[in-house]
């Protein structure tokens, strides 16, 4: 496999790349090339020890420094990945005594990290989380209300301003994931924008965003009040036990977000990506799930059908995976299209004919 893009080689083939959550083509962006290049001989690669030790390099508390400004957050807390950040926050806060309702499509980390707390737990219909207001009614403990943003196999969104309203009601603290959404909703500030701009009272919020994604590093940060920042640090076991991400990765993500917050422009050309895809696929007649998202889901439902699809697709020159059970609800099985805002309209127009062309397999 060749380094991210539009175009990837996989196996020794040139493909079109419809796979990958580098929403913004930032891993291999050439600004975040060079910078990486200029730090490393600075920073050398590994972080050498946790952060508590001294793993915390100058380039982590910048990058802490300027997600909580660019998001309006109080603070941030740099993980070494998302799948970290939510498997250490979620039990460090919640106790055995209290509540969580959860989203029942919720990622596998959200899930680990609401069961390692042992607290009474309710998964509610996607993105249906008034179905669980009566639970919190009656728990004596402390609410958490956990959803992800943007769904990441369905590419659908969480009613962020109804969670909102459903975490003040009942006192809940409210913790979304935002790996999908950051850098892609919300012009970029995922769901912190969408959560700050409504008129709501605000219950305490807890996003945890992921730099692997819309900013092509690796980490993760936890977004929170200060007080819950610095109890993080002192209880979170993935964050305290864990090396500490290097800090080229770190540097990565402070030239993606830079980038990224300029003009906001590759944000923008993926908006329009989507809206062209969308639209093509509508004039052809392709059926896609309703996602304003670039994870534009083809629904398939048999599992080898979807397999067969994906594979006419490579052989064709397009990489698009089919997901399937478990991954995602049995008969469900479908084609996983994401879209970047490095592809061309001509990449876009060519998958529409491909798809269509394959369609009746
Ligand atoms: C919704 C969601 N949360 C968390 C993670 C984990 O993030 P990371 O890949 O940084 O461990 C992912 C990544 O696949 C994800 O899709």
């Amino acid at each position: 496999m060749s380094a991210q893009g539009a175009e990837i080689e996989v196996e020794g083939r040139r493909v079109i790349n419809f796979t990958s959550n580098d929403y913004l083509g930032m891993a291999a962006h050439p600004r975040v090339i060079k910078r990486v290049q200029s730090e490393v001989s600075r920073h050398g690669f590994g972080a050498g020890s946790a952060a508590l030790l001294s793993g915390r390099s100058t380039l982590q508390a910048e990058l802490e420094r300027e997600i909580a400004a660019y998001t309006g957050a109080e603070s941030a807390l740099l993980f070494s990945s998302g799948y970290l950040a939510n498997t250490g926050t979620l039990p460090a806060l919640i106790g055995k005594s209290d509540f969580v309702a959860h989203d029942r499509f919720n990622h596998a980390s959200l899930i680990d990290g609401v069961l390692s707390s042992k607290a009474a737990h309710r998964r509610y219909p996607h993105l249906e989380p008034a179905t669980v207001t009566e639970s919190m009614g009656r728990s004596r403990g402390q609410n958490f209300l956990v959803s992800e943003s943007l769904f990441s196999m369905d590419g659908d969104q969480a009613p962020l301003p109804e969670l909102q309203t459903t975490a003040a009601e009942h006192n809940a603290v409210l913790y979304i994931d935002d790996a999908h959404g950051f850098g892609v909703t919300g012009d970029g500030r995922g769901a912190s924008a969408i959560l700050g701009r409504t008129g709501n009272r605000r219950p305490t919020t807890i996003i945890m965003l992921t730099l692997g994604k819309a900013l092509g590093s690796a980490g993760a940060v936890v977004l929170a009040p200060a007080s819950v920042r610095e109890y993080l640090v002192q209880r979170a076991r993935t964050f305290i036990y864990d090396t500490a991400l290097p800090p080229v990765c770190a540097a990565a993500a402070l030239e993606a977000l830079e980038i990224m917050a300029i003009d906001n422009q590759p944000v923008r050309q993926l908006q329009t990506n989507i809206a062209t895809f969308r639209s093509l696929a509508k004039e052809a007649g392709l059926v896609l799930l309703d996602s304003t998202t670039p994870i534009q889901p083809l629904m398939i439902g048999d599992d080898r059908q979807a397999l067969e699809v994906s594979k006419k697709l490579y052989q064709q020159g397009f990489y698009v995976r089919a997901i399937r059970p478990p991954t995602v609800p049995r008969g469900t099985a479908r084609l996983r299209i994401t879209l970047t805002a490095t592809h061309t309209s001509v990449q876009l127009e060519n998958l529409v004919a491909a798809l269509l062309a394959t369609r009746n397999l």
